[in-house]
């Protein structure tokens, strides 16, 4: 069997990473032609010399020319590559089959897109991307005939309990809901009026999972929970009334599918997306992940409670913005980014973060979003106001 050729969007991210870590248990079934970064020259460096990629792509021309230098002294012959454009291009090679996409935030939209455009296989964590422009990201899809496998894992856990045969972006026969689980973040048990002492630190101390600082973030807020929301909505065809939270803190059930008849169906794992990742990279076939294997004796209790939307208002605000709809989602994600990226370099407060982007959402909900241009339109007006709001220290 011919190995698949492997593009990935992120590759020295937290998903990029894992995605690596499963690729080298089976160098048979898999073929790395471009890996890419933002500017993290020493990381992916490494990565060329272990993978020997044909590509390596950085956004930064002196970060590019560093990794170029270094990779050429060590006699590999990875051509790197810089900027958006060349990001584009490598996703569409012919030699790539899968295009993991993990770039974190609206940085990952145009090479996402372009994948799809291509037709190629999408594994999906970039989250915002989706919410962004996710109808555009489906109507390509079903034209091009691009597939759409979700990575992150409540998604993933969703599709693997969808019946056989089923393929996102229609909507599932026989499934009545879909129900969403959530750690419920670091700030669980923590009283509302402490959270104005909440430093980045704090936030960035996950309960289950390690991953990269803005999902941490997301997560802490739930905001995380209400992005996949929305994403569910998007990949399933499902209405903001039919999908549901949970929360439960051991993250061992990584969500649920209810069907007609009542019964509802769950997929459970450690809390290690090897596992999501190596479903979508051999999907629809079985491969390992290196993740360790679940013992439910050891778990020995699983608890479950419904979300603190006071508490939490971001949960909220995405709801809102999924039945809003136009460039809703857009904003929401957009206004989090900028207060999130804020809040990380300490210019405002984490308790800030759901009252400015509702003040963004309100001023914007009510734009189009129809084509590309609008979308980068709403979310360009969406980032400036928040940016403005937080200089002006509302
Ligand atoms: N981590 C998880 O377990 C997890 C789970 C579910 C879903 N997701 C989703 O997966 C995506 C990635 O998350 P992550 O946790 O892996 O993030 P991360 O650790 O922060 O990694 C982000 C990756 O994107 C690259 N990048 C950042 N900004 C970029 C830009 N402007 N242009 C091009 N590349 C850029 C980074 O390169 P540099 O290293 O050079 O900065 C890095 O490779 C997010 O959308 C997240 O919501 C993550």
């Amino acid at each position: 069997m011919k190995p698949s050729g492997i593009c990935i969007l992120g590759s020295t991210g937290s998903i990029g990473q894992n995605t690596l870590a499963v690729i080298a248990l089976h160098p048979e079934r898999f073929k790395v032609i471009a890996l890419t970064a933002h500017n993290s020259v020493d990381t992916l460096y490494e990565q060329c010399c272990i993978f020997k990629p044909a590509f390596a792509v950085l956004m930064e021309p002196q970060a590019a020319k560093n990794l170029q230098s270094k990779l050429t002294q060590q006699g590999i012959s990875t051509k790197v590559l810089c900027g958006l454009q060349d990001l584009c291009e490598v996703v569409s090679l012919p030699e790539v089959d899968k295009v993991v996409a993990a770039i974190v935030g609206a940085a990952g939209l145009l090479p996402t897109l372009n994948a799809i455009k291509a037709g190629k296989q999408i594994l999906l964590a970039n989250k915002e991307a989706l919410i962004m422009a996710g109808d555009l990201f489906l109507a390509t899809a079903s034209r091009t005939g691009a597939t759409l496998l979700p990575v992150d894992s409540e998604h993933n856990a969703l599709f693997q309990c969808m019946p056989p045969g089923y393929q996102t972006g229609s909507r599932p026969q026989g499934v009545s809901r879909l129900i969403l689980t959530a750690s419920g973040g670091p700030f669980l048990k923590t009283a509302k009026s402490a959270f104005k002492e909440i430093t980045p630190e704090m936030a960035c101390q996950h309960p289950n999972w390690k991953m990269g600082k803005k999902i941490t973030v997301d997560c802490a807020t739930l905001m995380n929970k209400g992005l996949e929301v929305i994403e569910a909505s998007k990949l399933f065809c499902f209405n903001h009334d039919e999908i549901d939270v949970v929360v439960h803190p051991q993250s061992v059930i990584h969500s649920l599918v209810e069907y007609h008849d009542g019964s509802q169906l769950a997929q459970l794992g450690t809390p290690d997306m090897r596992i999501p990742i190596a479903n979508c990279l051999a999907w629809p076939e079985r491969i390992a992940s290196g993740a360790t294997r679940l013992s439910l004796t050891q778990v020995a209790e699983l608890t479950f409670l419904p979300p603190d939307v006071d508490k939490f208002k971001c949960l909220s605000l995405a709801y809102n913005a999924l039945c809003l709809g136009k460039a809703a989602p857009t904003v929401l994600n957009a206004s989090n980014e900028v207060a999130v990226q804020s809040f990380l370099q300490q210019q405002m407060c984490f308790s800030q973060i759901p009252s400015i982007i509702e003040t963004v959402l309100q001023t914007f909900y009510d734009l189009a979003a129809n084509s590309l241009e609008e979308i980068l339109l709403a979310d360009k007006l969406a980032r400036e106001r928040t940016f403005d709001l937080i200089q002006a220290g509302a």
